[in-house]
């Protein structure tokens, strides 16, 4: 951080003015400091939704919102998702740069020799109801690998904390298949280890004990890709949740459970899923003939129904993953054979529609990622109920990123947000009679 310029802030009640250091980092608006702001003057700020107000220092991600620009690390997602695979991805998000042939042999091979869980964490899958959605399964699973790691749960060390991450890299393929073969009463299966990354995730997928799984690479490559474009988004509502519950000194487990706690919400993590049951709906009241009247809906004040898929608190453009995922979708639907999927017409005639139309336009309201990923994922043959699972799944090593970053970062201090108290002033009990 640099700082050239100050702010100051001038008060209408005779409180004396209070100067801030104002930031530049290396790309981005300028932040102001204000952490001295209460000390000097007796007073909070109040910016519930964070729509003004940087959480952190980071190094990872960097978003322009109004470029529709991605950046890990610095390099371009566009760069990322045609030239690396998830795993170089996930070496780059945790150490800073991409490997080297030597540094990505070596990456493989430690997560792939972790990919097995715990063979009595089958016992937790069992305490579910098979009808359980698949998100409560992995919060309750990603949680319960806290109590099976003692060896690395110090926080404090480097090592257990890079152990931890290849852990839950390595595992999380194996817990999110895990869930779905529950949900469909087939047995579990274990991870091949000759297998890339993407390609054992699909067979313990789709593979059962009786019948050999062939993935096919265009599908594997398309998977790959999901989970490249979905490993991190900066500090938004997952990883601020993250990061909020590591500053108290949880273990890394408990944090990403509270992480995909919060990315199971359908205005996060749970777009995708909604964005496909809205498209099914809509195909089942009449296909592209309705989306005018959908679209209407959408757009009156007094209906609470919001274009799945569409708007971002930061991409006021195009979201980069979703031109990259539109691609992927052109290419899956080709390779399958399905090209006139009547979700993926729904969704073009929809797109269509609504980059025109005004209340979109003047709002900046773009497709995002989600808009398309529940389509490519739908033709996978990945059921809907299992679309958050995956986006978790490639969340994990953006969460641990940040959450590593964080834990390493001298002047981390537990989070711990104030408040506009708006409730009841200092009152007496009453005796329960008189109440
Ligand atoms: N459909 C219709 N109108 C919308 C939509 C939408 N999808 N998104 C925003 N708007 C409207 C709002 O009603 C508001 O209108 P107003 O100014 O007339 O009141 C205006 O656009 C601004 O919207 P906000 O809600 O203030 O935007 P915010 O940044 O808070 O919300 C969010 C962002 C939650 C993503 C929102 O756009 C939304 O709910 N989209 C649909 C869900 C979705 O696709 N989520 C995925 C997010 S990406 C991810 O998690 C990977």
């Amino acid at each position: 951080m640099t700082t050239q310029h100050k702010a100051t802030l001038s008060f209408s009640d005779g409180t004396p003015s209070v100067e801030f250091p104002v930031y530049q980092g290396s790309v981005g608006p300028d932040v102001v400091d204000i952490r001295k702001l209460y000390g000097a003057s007796g007073k909070f700020t109040f910016d519930p939704g964070f729509l003004s107000t940087a959480s952190c220092e980071s190094k990872i991600t960097y978003i322009d919102g109004d470029k529709g620009e991605l950046l890990y690390r610095g390099y371009p997602i566009e760069q990322l998702a045609v030239n690396c695979d998830y795993l170089e991805t996930c070496y780059l998000l945790l150490n800073g740069d991409l490997p080297n042939i030597a540094q990505k042999k070596d990456f493989v091979r430690r997560v792939t020799i972790h990919t097995m869980v715990h063979e009595q964490m089958t016992r937790f899958f069992q305490g579910f109801r098979r009808d359980a959605h698949p998100m409560a399964v992995l919060v309750g699973c990603v949680g319960a690998l806290s109590a099976f790691y003692h060896d690395s749960l110090d926080i404090q060390n480097p090592e257990h904390r890079f152990i931890s991450a290849i852990r839950l890299v390595a595992k999380m393929p194996t817990l999110v298949a895990m869930a779905y073969k529950y949900s469909t009463g087939q047995p579990f299966m274990y991870p091949r280890n000759e297998l890339s990354y993407s390609a054992n995730f699909m067979r313990m997928m789709f593979g059962t004990p009786c019948e050999d799984y062939h993935p096919n690479e265009v599908l594997v490559r398309a998977l790959d890709r999901i989970l490249i474009l979905h490993a991190d988004h900066e500090q938004n509502a997952s990883t601020s949740t993250v990061r909020l519950a590591g500053s108290s000194g949880a273990n890394p487990f408990a944090c990403i459970a509270a992480g995909i706690a919060t990315l199971w919400g359908p205005a996060h993590g749970g777009a995708n899923e909604a964005c496909l049951e809205m498209l099914d709906d809509i195909q089942a009241q009449g296909g592209v003939a309705r989306i005018g009247e959908f679209v209407a809906k959408v757009k009156d004040k007094n209906s609470s129904v919001k274009l799945m898929g569409f708007g971002h608190r930061v991409y006021k453009n195009y979201d980069p993953r979703a031109k990259l995922m539109r691609e992927t979708c052109y290419e899956v639907l080709g390779e399958l054979g399905l090209e006139n999927d009547p979700s993926f017409a729904l969704a073009m005639a929809l797109e269509k529609i609504a980059l025109e139309d005004d209340y979109f336009v003047q709002r900046k309201l773009y497709p995002n990622v989600d808009f398309y990923s529940g389509i490519v994922q739908k033709a996978l043959g990945i059921p809907t109920s299992m679309f958050t699972c995956i986006f978790a799944l490639a969340r994990t090593v953006g969460w641990i990123a940040q959450w590593n970053e964080m834990i390493s970062d001298p002047d981390q201090k537990i989070g711990r947000p104030r408040q506009l108290f708006t409730g009841a002033t200092r009152r007496d009990v009453q005796a329960i009679g008189n109440r």
